[in-house]
């Protein structure tokens, strides 16, 4: 292969690093938080599997009215999500705030819409011990009062005397009742198509309304952390709300390392943003809970959103891996979302750390070619590039956002940004659209035809549903907040 048509990996750092033993240990220990503060009455306890299926069907559903209105006051299902959702969700979500290092200064204050269980609060507490002898005031919004009022038992049968450094304040009621804050951070973790109403069909309207109460109640350091099922429906939401959240003046922190428009949202790209990972460390209880719900858990998904009003300095070298790693004729392949549009990086031997949700630092070949499958920008990494990987980045570690911070240093730090709309002779041109004297995206072709499972598209991205445009800020942006 000629140099040129070759790209270099720099490097590759995993965001779902390892399960850290403690987490295991805590959710070992969940089965008798939950004894303790939800005791489960016999009728209950025998009908649970059944019981976690059925919400779990309704949950997840990409079509229909989904759950019912106040579904977590029905008995059944409130144990349901109790035993199996909860610890679950504290899972995926501790796993994620482990990666992301996320920080609270004493005396910040957290607002949690559609908070059901407290299970925000619950997993900060078990993956940031750091953050237990601060001062924090969370502040905890639900349609349903029993789900919170079982949540706030459980917070306090898990943290015991120590858990009374935090303040936790019950808001019965729709998203519009929120307090208006300033809040240091706003977070709504798995409620988002239910808090806008819909399911998948959430209008752009619904979007507006809630990007507009989210941003409304940040303080201006605030951060947004929305985390939702790794579904179609949880991704594709959230890609359409950070739209609506750019507009608001909010720019991505993670996992996206551009503010152009989402290239997954291109209505012929197939798959969505969402991120995979091994559920190791997950005790027995849970797993047998789960075998006999006849849900498999050997991995877990979900999808997320970091946003805030800092502009990060975004590189054109980064991108992030969105898809598993898949067969290729004679080696393997990654899809990875970058501002450009979507990355497809070919390999020999996997380089260390390129996995699902993988911030990737690498050179493009001089003169990339388009996938002529999926219209991805080819990017075969060099034989070298897996030792150069193994040799030069560890894994990353606690700390991870501020690794990513520095990844994305604020404008005028590094001064290699190049404005939007500027491209590069020989690079692919930003928002995917093709570049002068090159092949545009693959008007058809068999989904990953040929390259095996778990890649994201039957066709390349085409160009996406940009409502932002310019350089600098979004269309119609309100700018910056509050800087
Ligand atoms: C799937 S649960 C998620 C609970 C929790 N955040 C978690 O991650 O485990 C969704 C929650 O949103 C709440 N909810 C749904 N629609 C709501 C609305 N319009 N206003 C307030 N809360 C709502 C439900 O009562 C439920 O507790």
């Amino acid at each position: 292969m000629q140099a040129d048509t070759q790209g270099r990996l720099r490097s590759a750092r995993p965001l779902f690093i390892q399960a850290p033993p403690e987490l295991a240990a805590a959710l070992e220990d969940y089965r008798r938080v939950l004894h303790t503060a939800h005791p489960l009455k016999t009728k209950h306890g025998a009908g649970l599997p059944a019981d976690v299926k059925r919400l779990s069907l309704a949950l997840t559903a990409e079509r229909g009215p989904g759950p019912q209105a106040n579904y977590l006051s029905n008995p059944a299902n409130l144990s349901a999500y109790l035993y199996y959702f909860l610890p679950w969700n504290i899972y995926r979500v501790s796993r994620l705030l482990h990666g992301l290092a996320l920080d609270l200064p004493e005396g910040s204050s957290v607002l949690d819409l559609g908070c059901g269980p407290l299970t925000l609060a619950q997993a900060l507490w078990i993956a940031r011990p750091q953050l237990r002898t601060r001062r924090l005031r969370f502040v905890c919004l639900d349609q349903t009062g029993s789900v919170m009022r079982a949540g706030k038992a459980l917070f306090e049968a898990l943290a015991g005397e120590a858990g009374q450094a935090w303040s936790i304040e019950l808001v019965q009621g729709p998203l519009h009742k929120a307090p208006q804050g300033p809040f240091q951070l706003v977070a709504a973790l798995n409620a988002l198509n239910e808090l806008a109403g819909g399911r998948g069909e959430e209008g752009r309207d619904a979007l507006d309304r809630v990007a507009e109460a989210l941003t409304g109640r940040l303080a201006a350091d605030g951060r947004l952390l929305l985390v939702e099922p790794g579904t179609r429906l949880g991704g594709g939401l959230l890609a359409r709300l950070r739209e609506a959240l750019m507009e608001e003046g909010l720019y991505p922190q993670a996992p996206c390392t551009h503010d152009a428009p989402c290239p997954m949202l291109a209505p012929r790209w197939r798959s969505w943003c969402h991120f995979t990972f091994p559920a190791e460390g997950i005790p027995a209880w849970l797993a047998r809970l789960s075998d006999y719900a006849d849900l498999e858990k050997d991995r877990v998904s979900l999808a997320f959103l970091l946003m805030s009003g800092d502009q990060p300095e975004y590189k054109d070298a980064n991108s992030r891996v969105v898809s598993h790693r898949f067969a290729l004729p004679g080696g393997q392949g990654i899809y990875a979302c970058a501002e450009d549009g979507i990355r497809l990086m070919t390999f020999v031997q996997p380089p260390r750390g390129l996995l699902s949700g993988a911030l990737v630092e690498a050179e493009l070949p001089e003169s990339p070619m388009r996938d002529p499958k999926t219209g991805a920008w080819v990017c075969p990494l060099d034989a070298a590039a897996p030792g150069e990987a193994k040799g030069q980045q560890p894994p990353e570690a606690p700390g991870g956002l501020a690794r990513e911070a520095a990844d994305q240093q604020p404008k005028g730090q590094t001064g290699d940004r190049k404005p939007h709309g500027a491209g590069v002779p020989g690079r692919p041109p930003r928002s995917g659209r093709p570049a002068p004297g090159k092949s545009g995206p693959a008007k058809t072709g068999p989904a990953n035809a040929g390259y095996g499972k778990g890649g994201p598209a039957k066709s390349g991205p085409a160009k996406a549903g940009a409502r932002r445009a310019g350089p600098g800020g979004p269309k119609g942006s309100k700018g910056p907040r509050g800087k």
